[in-house]
């Protein structure tokens, strides 16, 4: 058992090079957060500012050959900057389950989405096949997919990409994992959808302690969702605290900037309460 205030997932002085025709050059640096058990960590900043790299560090999905990532990275103490791709196989979805920003990679073409659902739960579980697609399904409809069935027969190209992170959010919450990682879940769909996708977030931390790592540009998501907050400008974070002190008394010239430009959200959208009522 984790003491309280202990960081199940720890990022110390990440800096995350890639080589290209003109040399080495430097996506993200000195980035330094932990999120304890149970709570959601929200990451934003400005498109290009470094957190879907910062994010995709933390499971080495960056093509290994081009990157070089330095700096460590640990899950209840075990570090992972380094571990082989079969190690990291074990890691992911199981322990680590990551919705990508862009979920058509997350997919291999040639199979159905049910097959890689389906298969992806049994290698995590002791479930047999007609087991893990009922919970599939189950799943499926707390997010609002229509006919779950007939998604599973797809092939992931004849789905929309917004569907497909529905999809990879249901397969993350069947595997009850320790940390998930959110790259923007909320941002292809509408707001009806946003606040299912949102509410089935929050159910999966409620319930089972699920820490959140939680990307998203919408200020609006991050203030009802986040409990601390990383403000990322130009590969660095320039900013860190509380959600209610980021918003009440936002210390950096940029973290300003970027809450005054925010677009009136809450004139215009209902406010995401009773989120634990699902
Ligand atoms: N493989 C790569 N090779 C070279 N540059 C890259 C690579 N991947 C990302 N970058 C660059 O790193 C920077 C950070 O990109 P990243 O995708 O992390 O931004 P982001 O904060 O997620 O933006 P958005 O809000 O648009 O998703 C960008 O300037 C991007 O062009
Ligand atoms: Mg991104």
């Amino acid at each position: 058992m984790e003491k309280k205030g202990q960081n199940i997932l720890q990022v110390r002085d990440l800096t995350v090079q890639v080589s290209t025709k003109a040399g080495f050059s430097t996506l993200v640096q000195n980035i330094n957060f932990g999120i304890e058990k149970g709570k959601v960590l929200g990451l934003v900043g400005e498109s290009g500012s470094g957190k879907t790299v910062t994010s995709m560090s933390i499971l080495q999905l960056l093509e290994r050959k081009k990157t070089e990532i330095q700096g460590s990275i640990t899950l209840r103490g075990q570090e992972l900057n380094g571990l082989k791709n079969k190690e990291l196989r074990k890691i992911r979805g199981k322990d680590i389950a990551f919705i990508m920003q862009n979920p058509m990679n997350a997919f291999t073409p040639v199979f159905t989405v049910g097959h890689q659902f389906v298969e992806t739960i049994r290698s995590h579980t002791s479930l047999n096949k007609k087991q893990a697609k009922e919970l599939a399904i189950n799943i499926m409809e707390s997010v609002n997919l229509p006919d779950p069935d007939k998604i599973l027969k797809n092939y992931p190209f004849q789905l929309s990409g917004g569907m497909l992170q529905r999809v990879m959010i249901a397969v993350a919450a069947c595997l009850n994992p320790t940390v998930i990682i959110a790259d923007e879940p909320t941002t292809a769909l509408d707001l009806h959808n946003q606040l299912l996708v949102l509410r089935l977030l929050e159910k999966i931390r409620s319930e089972y302690g699920t820490s959140v790592l939680l990307i998203s540009h919408d200020l609006g998501v991050i203030s009802e969702m986040a409990d601390e907050v990383i403000v990322m400008k130009q590969g660095r974070i320039v900013e860190s605290a509380n959600v209610f002190d980021l918003f009440d008394n936002p210390k950096h010239e940029y973290t300003k900037k970027l809450l005054r430009t925010r677009p009136s959200l809450h004139a215009k959208q209902q406010p995401i309460t009773h989120l634990a009522k699902v």
